[in-house]
């Protein structure tokens, strides 16, 4: 079967980590003898909002929205355009207008990769956030009254259908159910947020019903996060609100020693619309330019959008490859954030070449 895959490098290191995507994803493409035709796209991306005065062009969802796939780099420039223009005006459109209402965000500790936390080995740290993606307190209800005056009033409203959490925590807990610990883990805050959280606390009691072979618990978001840090053995699955799995699914990785390597699904489950893969982190403006980003976040999400597109061997094989170029701890190899001194290009050319020789 032949796939159409709409390609987007963004901004920064979104455009670097972007061709050691390509050339593992053409790797693998090769081994599995994969029919994959790849289109890219100039917007979405600071750049083109400087020449055009906006993010996207007008027709950009009847453009992609009939390919299999998108596979995104990272968006954001701020010193070019405000964070919440071109975040809002891009990423944001994609998941709301293609309902990818599923950010499933894999975080594993990797062998060869030292975690901050002592005495931790790989093995220890291995669960995913499922986070919700389209609603939540990621809203557009809400405004700025008196304006620059003393009484200026400023208000954003979380939003949480029924429809949107019943379905990401049925995502959730059936994820949770194909696992060996069976286990789900829900990220609440009802002794504080005292109207939306304790009625998402019901809809997560209402669901289990469904799943009693699932063993659940919950945690408010404050001790959570603590426990992630103290207890990562713990989770399994965790599920949580759109910016509670935001927080989560960058503390996930940073516990596993580098954010460099985090990717994500961003899902339409049903297949209406495309799914987007892309790294959890940013274009990191800090080192963009100096060739020295992991590439392993955009790698992985190259990995999880084959599976996705039902190719489970060769995704399976990215992420054996990029585990045994981590297991043999090359210095020269590795980019610094994973403990060595190489490049963006030598780590991706180390576990195309990995995949190549099978
Ligand atoms: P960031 O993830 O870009 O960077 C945070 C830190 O992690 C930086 O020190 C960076 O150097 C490091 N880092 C990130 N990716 C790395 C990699 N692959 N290898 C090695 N180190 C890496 O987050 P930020 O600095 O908060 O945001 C920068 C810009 O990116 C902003 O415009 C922000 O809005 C945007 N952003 C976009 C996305 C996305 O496209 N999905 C996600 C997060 C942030
Ligand atoms: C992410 C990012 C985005 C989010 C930003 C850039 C809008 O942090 O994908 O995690 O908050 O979802
Ligand atoms: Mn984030």
């Amino acid at each position: 079967m032949s796939h159409r895959i709409a390609v987007i490098p963004g901004d920064g290191i979104g455009t670097e980590v972007m061709l050691e995507g390509l050339r593992v994803l053409e790797a693998a493409a090769r081994r599995f003898d994969l029919d994959l035709t790849l289109e890219h796209f100039d917007f979405a991306c600071c750049d083109y909002y400087l020449e055009h005065g906006r993010m996207l062009p007008d027709d950009w969802f009847d453009r992609l929205k009939d390919f299999d796939a998108i596979l995104y780099g990272a968006v954001g420039w701020p010193e070019k355009v405000p964070d919440h223009i071109s975040l809002w005006g891009s990423l944001l459109q994609f998941r709301r207008q293609f309902d990818q209402y599923i950010n499933l965000r894999p975080c594993k500790l990797l062998p060869g990769i030292k975690s901050p936390l002592a005495d931790r080995r790989p093995g220890d740290i291995d669960f995913y956030v499922v986070r919700e993606n389209t609603e939540g307190e990621y809203s557009s209800v809400g405004g700025r009254m008196f304006e620059g005056t003393e009484r200026e009033v400023v208000i954003q409203e979380t939003v949480m259908t029924r429809v949107g959490v019943d379905r990401v925590l049925k995502y959730a807990f059936d994820l949770a159910a194909t696992r060996p610990r069976k286990k789900l883990t829900s990220a609440t805050k009802s002794n504080g947020i005292a109207i939306t959280m304790p009625w998402w606390d019901e809809r997560v009691k209402a669901m289990s019903t469904n799943y009693p072979d699932v063993s659940v618990d919950a945690f408010h978001i404050d001790i959570l996060t603590a426990n992630f840090v103290m207890h990562p053995d713990w989770f399994d699955v965790v599920v949580a609100s759109n910016l509670f799995g935001d927080i989560l699914s960058d503390l996930g990785p940073a516990c596993t020693g580098t954010i460099g390597v985090a990717p994500s699904a961003n899902i339409n489950p049903e297949g209406k619309f495309p799914s987007l893969f892309e790294p959890v982190h940013g274009s990191a403006p800090d080192i963009a330019g100096k060739g020295i980003a992991n590439p392993i976040g955009q790698i992985w999400s190259a990995a999880m959008m084959l599976e996705h597109l039902g190719h489970k061997e060769a995704g399976k094989a990215i992420v054996d490859a990029f585990e045994a170029v981590l297991a043999e701890a090359d210095p020269a190899v590795l980019t610094a954030d994973a403990g060595g001194h190489g490049t963006t290009e030598t780590l991706g050319r180390a576990i195309a070449e990995r995949l190549a020789a099978g």
